[in-house]
């Protein structure tokens, strides 16, 4: 168990007359949580010794499944947000016997002075709570109102990688370990992984100007934009809004075409299941999407980490990518304006979610362009087969500086 997951039982007078843990319980099993998280870190006269206190300002907590007297719940608390003198905590509890979501709470925080004015968040609170949430080489990165937290690693010229729906930075793993010689950027999109996830203000556009002032904040002019999927469709919008930034474009795995009416409308139904069913829903939904048919061909390793990733994705985050999907534009104005810029479509043969003939429709419309297909790969062609992935784009990116 990490140290940030907290394991409490369910008692029988936390349930009501059916007896299902109550509704009212929870609240108090998260807080419990917290403290025990505070107790095994800072101590629990970190407040005082710090002459502040937590007011909670706001809580919205979703109930997903029943849990039992008896049954274990295994409470993971991650900070999502830190403002100043605020911050919002993320809280999950999971049936431990069959690993169920059963409840999931936002909790916003603020710092009150014992005179009640706002007082900054003590570093140790961060800590406690802060510095789990992004492991390995994941850094937090203010930008446009929201923290992104983004992996960097490398030097040299710059490469943005943006993840597909509803998926975070780590599907470009093996692009992140394997491309030396370049400074490699990978965020969380706003809603996703561990990037905050505000309630409002999903768009092609917002996920495109946060990226644009991420490169700006790190003091990136000019970089290589690999979008795979959704993550093509913002790299659409970074060539629209500012074009002279993107040195060049690998497409994987996505298409220029806006969503048909069609589609559209399930979109709409598929926002329906994540409003009822929660994250798992949609895990539900999108991994047959995924690994359409062949799911003994995709590593069980990487199936379980894209259900891992899916199931911890926000409400809000959810929902706005939804609607982000369904309102983007057609881009093959935005290619075919774009006829001196260097690209590289990449497809897995087995795509069924954005198969090689829109691939090859991009290509079509981009004089500067190159297509690869990749044999046996399918919608997450970068993960399910890397090297032949990493290949193409080493010699794409070689012609690129030659
Ligand atoms: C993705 O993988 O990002 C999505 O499947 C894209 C889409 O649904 O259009």
């Amino acid at each position: 168990m990490a140290p940030h997951e907290v394991d409490l039982t369910v008692y029988p007078d936390e349930c009501d007359a059916y007896g299902h843990l109550n509704q009212a319980s929870f609240l108090a099993l998260f807080e419990r949580a917290r403290w025990e998280v505070i107790a095994r870190g800072p101590g629990m006269d970190i407040f005082t010794r710090h002459d502040v206190w937590p007011a909670v300002r706001k809580a919205t907590i979703e109930y997903h499944a029943q849990a039992y007297p008896g049954d274990i719940l295994r409470f993971t608390q991650n900070m999502v947000h830190l403002g100043r003198t605020s911050f919002t905590l993320r809280q999950t509890a999971r049936r431990l016997r069959d690993d169920t979501l059963v409840a999931s709470l936002e909790i916003i925080f603020v710092m009150v002075s014992p005179q009640g004015a706002p007082t900054p968040v003590p570093e140790p609170i961060v800590q406690a709570f802060a510095d789990r949430i992004l492991p390995g080489n994941l850094r937090r990165v203010a930008v446009n109102g929201v923290n992104l937290a983004v992996d960097i690693r490398g030097r040299g010229p710059a490469i943005l990688f943006i993840h597909g729906y509803p998926l975070d930075h780590a599907m470009w793993e093996p692009q992140l370990a394997g491309l030396d010689g370049w400074l490699r950027i990978a965020p969380d999109l706003r809603g996703m992984g561990q990037s905050d996830a505000p309630d409002l203000g999903y768009s092609m556009a917002t996920y495109a100007d946060d990226l644009l002032a991420l490169l700006t904040t790190l003091g990136v002019d000019k970089a290589v934009i690999c979008g795979l999927s959704m993550g093509g469709y913002v790299a659409f919008e970074m060539l629209r809004r500012a074009p002279e930034r993107v040195r060049a474009l690998i497409v994987v795995d996505s298409r220029a075409e806006a969503d048909t009416a069609e589609i559209r409308r399930a979109r709409d139904a598929e926002a329906g299941k994540a409003r009822e069913g929660g994250p798992d829903a949609i895990a539900d939904n999108m991994l047959p999407k995924f690994f359409d048919n062949r799911p003994t061909a995709v590593d069980q390793a990487i199936q379980d980490q894209i259900r891992r990733v899916i199931v911890a994705t926000p409400y809000a985050g959810l929902l706005g990518a939804i609607g982000a999907l369904r309102d983007r534009p057609d881009s093959f104005a935005t290619l075919r304006a774009q006829q001196e810029l260097p690209a590289l479509v990449i497809v897995g043969e087995e795509d069924k979610i954005t198969p090689p003939e829109r691939a090859q429709a991009m290509v079509d419309v981009l004089p500067n362009g190159e297509l690869v297909v990749i044999p046996g790969a399918g919608h997450l062609a970068s993960l399910e087969r890397p090297d032949a992935v990493n290949t193409a784009m080493r010699g794409f990116l070689e012609r690129l500086v030659r």
